[in-house]
């Protein structure tokens, strides 16, 4: 009798633990993993003997030489050409066709059409709800041609950027063992389209490959490298993948002798106007005190909608070297030249930072806002100078210094507003005065 009952009693547990199993495995399989379609991709067989190619765009009417460089619309173009399988496209925006098509230079009339070839090729494009997503922008601009060639750099697919804008950027060939990483990041992107949140768990395939700790080890044109990618947002950031503001200190923190930034904004202020970020601001102040002797450049873009804090922002890192510590800070404008019909043309869009070990060429502009919101990308290559001009970073450093003694770069000088700021800086002033209820006029 208590036999039967303990086997009954023993059925009942059995089946209890079968039902768990089932409802178990059930909600497992109902869970879709995102990025877990992603092809298994044979990191073992990649190639790491990689051709590179600084492209910039450079406005017809600025008397500046390319300088080693190659035109961006003729190193797009070269780039599509080897596109046999696929070629992925990140930009913000998409505006090939200008409705001044026919006053602007010739430059971009031939190139235009070359770029939407890509069009021809089965084309899917994917819009992403960053507003949703991450309260952002999505700012990142690359490309992926077979999973083996890229391009990274300041232009995004706008007519501007091949025409009126001054642009820098990279394209680097023959390169899986570095360019599958960056595709990992397409493949994010990729799957966010007609979402609104982001998934708690991402596939594991999305996961980095390399990173700041793990750098890959490559040929750039015969000559040793080491590389990786960044990204931003933070919460774009899958496991082991740098963030940007990691990567930026890392390349600051090792630096020896030099450090040269090229931006069109900086800005230490988020959360438009209410918050001071002091993180990159944080870096350069340390870089500069700690460091013996190191030399730090910045080259920004003045025009009438840069804030005129950024001014007070780089007078007080000027500040901070003296006699008694022994750095040196210099900041020059370069500034963008008016057209006879108003427009601006030879705005310095240059998102770099070169210093004599590295180079980090990234996608945002140094404002608080876009590392804090915005979607973006960045890669760090770093060298041994050669001494003969031959690595990316010699060359980055030689783009930098002919910018830097370039006529359009003024110098800032010490409480001195420049000229070019002027009607953002009323518009400024009008609005802090009324804002405190005093009437200064
Ligand atoms: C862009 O311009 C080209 C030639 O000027 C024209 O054929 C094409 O339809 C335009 N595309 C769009 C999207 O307006
Ligand atoms: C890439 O490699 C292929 C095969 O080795 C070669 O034919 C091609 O010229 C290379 N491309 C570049 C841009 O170096
Ligand atoms: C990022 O996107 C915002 C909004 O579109 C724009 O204002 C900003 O200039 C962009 N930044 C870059 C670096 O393209
Ligand atoms: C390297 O470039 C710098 C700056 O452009 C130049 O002054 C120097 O002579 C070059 N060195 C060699 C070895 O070509
Ligand atoms: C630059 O110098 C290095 C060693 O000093 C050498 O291996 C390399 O071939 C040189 N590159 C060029 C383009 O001359
Ligand atoms: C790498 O080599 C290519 C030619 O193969 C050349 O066009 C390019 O300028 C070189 N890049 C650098 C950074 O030296």
């Amino acid at each position: 009798m208590s036999i039967s009952k303990g086997k009954h009693k023993c059925i009942a547990i059995f089946a209890l633990v079968c039902c768990c199993a089932v409802l178990i495995a059930l909600i497992f399989s109902a869970v879709d993993v995102w990025g877990d379609d992603e092809d298994d991709i044979a990191e073992g067989k990649c190639s790491s003997a990689c051709r590179v190619v600084l492209v910039e765009n450079i406005p017809e009417d600025l008397s500046i030489p390319y300088k080693d460089t190659v035109s961006l619309a003729a190193g797009l173009h070269e780039l599509l050409d080897q596109a046999h399988r696929s070629v992925e496209i990140v930009s913000p925006w998409w505006a090939l066709n200008s409705t001044e098509y026919e006053s602007k230079p010739p430059q971009a009339k031939q190139v235009t059409p070359n770029i939407l070839q890509c069009q021809h090729l089965c084309a899917e494009v994917h819009y992403l709800n960053m507003k949703a997503l991450i309260k952002g922008q999505l700012n990142s601009s690359f490309w992926v041609v077979d999973r083996k060639h890229m391009y990274i750099g300041s232009a995004g697919m706008d007519w501007r950027s091949l025409s009126t804008m001054k642009e820098l950027g990279i394209i680097i060939y023959n390169c899986s063992c570095l360019v599958l990483d960056l595709h990992k990041i397409f493949s994010l992107y990729w799957q966010l389209q007609y979402k609104d949140f982001l998934p708690s768990i991402w596939s594991k395939k999305l996961n980095a490959l390399y990173n700041r700790d793990n750098n890959l080890q490559l040929h750039l044109n015969d000559t040793e490298a080491k590389a990786y990618y960044s990204s931003s947002p933070d919460v774009f950031c899958l496991k082991k993948r740098t963030k940007d503001l990691e990567a930026i200190n890392r390349v600051i923190q090792e630096a020896e002798t030099f450090i040269y930034i090229s931006i069109t904004n900086y800005l230490p202020i988020s959360s438009n106007g209410i918050v001071y970020w002091s993180r990159i601001d944080n870096m350069l102040r340390e870089a500069l005190i700690l460091k013996k002797s190191i030399e730090v450049r910045l080259l920004i873009s003045c025009w009438e909608q840069t804030d005129p804090l950024t001014l007070n922002f780089l007078w007080s890192l000027k500040a901070l070297c003296t006699e008694s510590v022994r750095c040196s800070v210099e900041v020059k404008f370069f500034i963008p030249q008016k057209q006879s019909n108003g427009d601006l043309y030879g705005m310095n869009h240059n998102r770099y930072m070169v210093t004599d070990r590295s180079v980090y060429i990234g996608n945002l502009n140094w404002v608080g806002n876009e590392f804090v919101y915005s979607a973006g990308v960045g890669m760090v290559i770093s060298q041994q100078v050669e001494q003969n001009n031959s690595t990316v970073v010699e060359r980055m450093k030689a783009v930098f210094e002919r910018d830097w003694h370039s006529h359009y770069s003024k110098t800032l000088q010490p409480n001195k507003i420049p000229a070019c700021n002027f009607i953002f800086f009323l518009k400024n002033t009008l609005f802090t005065f009324n804002y405190k209820g005093k009437h200064v006029w």
